[in-house]
């Protein structure tokens, strides 16, 4: 049933409209779903309502992600924007979580896949379609997919490149290694290949992405592994490649190869995302990441050796299982010894089928928002701080669009990853700008042309 079958493709006709919820992994997903799609025969439309096939890019990450694609399809009927004849096809993480499931709860859910069968998705719907039946197909290798995809098709200033699938490292809160399966690494020559064709279609910045990125290991051509620090190199070194960016980084993988890569690397982007969740060496070894508090400060240390001026984000889990107010503390006195930049904090959701959600939990539900609270309060100080740092100087920007709030403006990225609003004329989307940045606005800079 695979694409690589020539005779297996047949034209559909018909629109589709697809959302997206989760990782910059799903956003991966999505646009090689609308090239498939497209290269099917398929139009997309830009509201669900008339659209023949609706596609739901869904995250299983915490309870709240969960529910938002069934709310979602709830207020869809809700409001006749989806009806009967609309087929409904569910992929991501909560596919491969629930499964059959969602077909059995009468939500109208005609089409269940998962991250690892996108690519099965027209036949999916055309099997829907002559039988009537709902289909469930969320089993393959993970790296089927992408020997069977055609482009996505997209343009942009920066693209997003998957270099990895899955997860292996079983952390004891986290649904992931069950949704997207066990870890592995595409071809070096097949992630080098797609990063040419983003550049040969004008990207100025690669994204790699895995959720363990720096855990990478494909294979050569002649059969050897490579490192992702190798991979990088040669990433950083494709002509027209201006940056490069990857998420997400894990500590515990962390090599100091990669530090060096990054110290010598120009072209490798001013921020780098490493999650820690947690500064109580207790709770890190009840979550079984493999590092500690201090571990940690010595691998930042490093990383700030080589590029003073790197920006750390991370992310948090605040209430895991038995978390008492010291261990918070703990993550706390980190927070203030690393600074971070712009991170993001949440309370342990309970994710059934994982170790952590028969651990006791005594904290109350009040205690925990408290410590959100102060953990996100102290975050944002850093963040402020690193904005305000950047008034008054002159930064590139690969410019991506129009500004959302007003589309007289133009908005960029800088390296640090801070979105920056200016004035300049709309031939400069898609290309690099210099700007001087003039204002810090609570979440972007403020800058003009120079
Ligand atoms: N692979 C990455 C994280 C991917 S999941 C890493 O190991 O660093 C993205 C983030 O979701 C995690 O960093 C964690 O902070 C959060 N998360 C995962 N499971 C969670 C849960 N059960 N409750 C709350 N947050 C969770
Ligand atoms: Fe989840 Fe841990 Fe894997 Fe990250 S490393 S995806 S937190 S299991
Ligand atoms: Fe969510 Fe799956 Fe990404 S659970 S965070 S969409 S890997």
């Amino acid at each position: 049933m695979t694409l690589s079958s020539q005779n297996s493709i047949s034209m559909q006709s018909g629109s589709f409209y697809i959302a997206v919820w989760g990782c910059q992994m799903n956003v991966y997903d999505t646009s090689r779903i609308r090239g498939l799609l497209l290269s099917r025969g398929y139009t997309e439309v830009s509201s669900p309502l008339g659209a023949s096939v609706v596609v739901l890019v869904t995250c299983a990450v915490r309870a709240k992600a969960e529910n938002k694609v069934f709310n979602q399809i709830a207020s869809w009927r809700h409001d006749g924007l989806v009806n009967q004849s609309t087929v409904i096809a569910l992929g991501g993480c909560v596919g491969t979580e629930l499964g059959h499931k969602i077909i059995e709860a009468g939500q109208g859910v005609s089409v269940v896949f998962s991250p690892m069968t996108i690519h099965r998705l027209p036949d999916l719907i055309e099997t829907y379609q002559k039988t009537g039946q709902p289909v469930c197909d969320v089993d393959a290798g993970s790296m089927e997919k992408f020997d069977s995809l055609p482009d996505s098709g997209l343009r942009g200033v920066s693209a997003f490149v998957t270099i990895m699938e899955g997860c292996s490292n079983k952390c004891t809160y986290c649904i992931v290694p069950y949704t997207r399966g066990e870890e592995e690494s595409r071809r070096v020559s097949d992630v080098l290949d797609e990063c040419r064709r983003h550049l040969d279609n004008g990207a100025l910045e690669l994204h790699l992405l895995g959720q363990n990125v720096n855990s990478y290991r494909g294979l050569n051509d002649d059969g050897s592994e490579c490192s992702f620090a190798e991979l990088l190199y040669q990433v950083a070194s494709l002509d027209g490649a201006k940056r490069v960016r990857f998420t997400t980084s894990n500590p515990m993988d962390f090599s100091q190869e990669l530090v060096g890569a990054i110290g010598e690397l120009p072209n490798v982007a001013q921020s780098v995302h490493i999650p820690v969740q947690s500064g109580s060496d207790e709770i890190l070894r009840r979550m079984h990441r493999r590092y500690t508090h201090d571990s940690y400060l010595e691998l930042i240390a490093s990383l700030r050796a080589v590029r003073p001026d790197i920006r750390v984000s991370s992310d948090f889990i605040v209430g895991f299982p038995g978390e008492t107010g010291a261990d918070f503390e703990e993550t706390m006195r980190l927070v203030r010894e690393v600074r971070f930049d712009q991170s993001f904090s949440f309370i342990y959701s309970k994710r059934p089928g994982t170790p952590a959600a028969d651990y006791p939990d005594e904290t109350s539900a009040h205690e925990k928002k408290q410590r959100i609270y102060a953990l996100q309060e102290l975050l944002e100080s850093y963040a402020r701080e690193y904005s305000k740092s950047d008034l008054g100087t002159v930064q590139e920007v690969l410019v991506e669009g129009l500004s959302s709030r007003d589309s007289g403006e133009l908005k960029g990225r800088t390296s640090a990853n801070r979105i920056a609003v200016f004035k300049g004329d709309p031939s400069l989307i898609g290309k690099a700008a210099t700007i001087k940045i003039t204002d810090v606005l609570a979440h972007t800079l403020r800058g003009e042309l120079i």
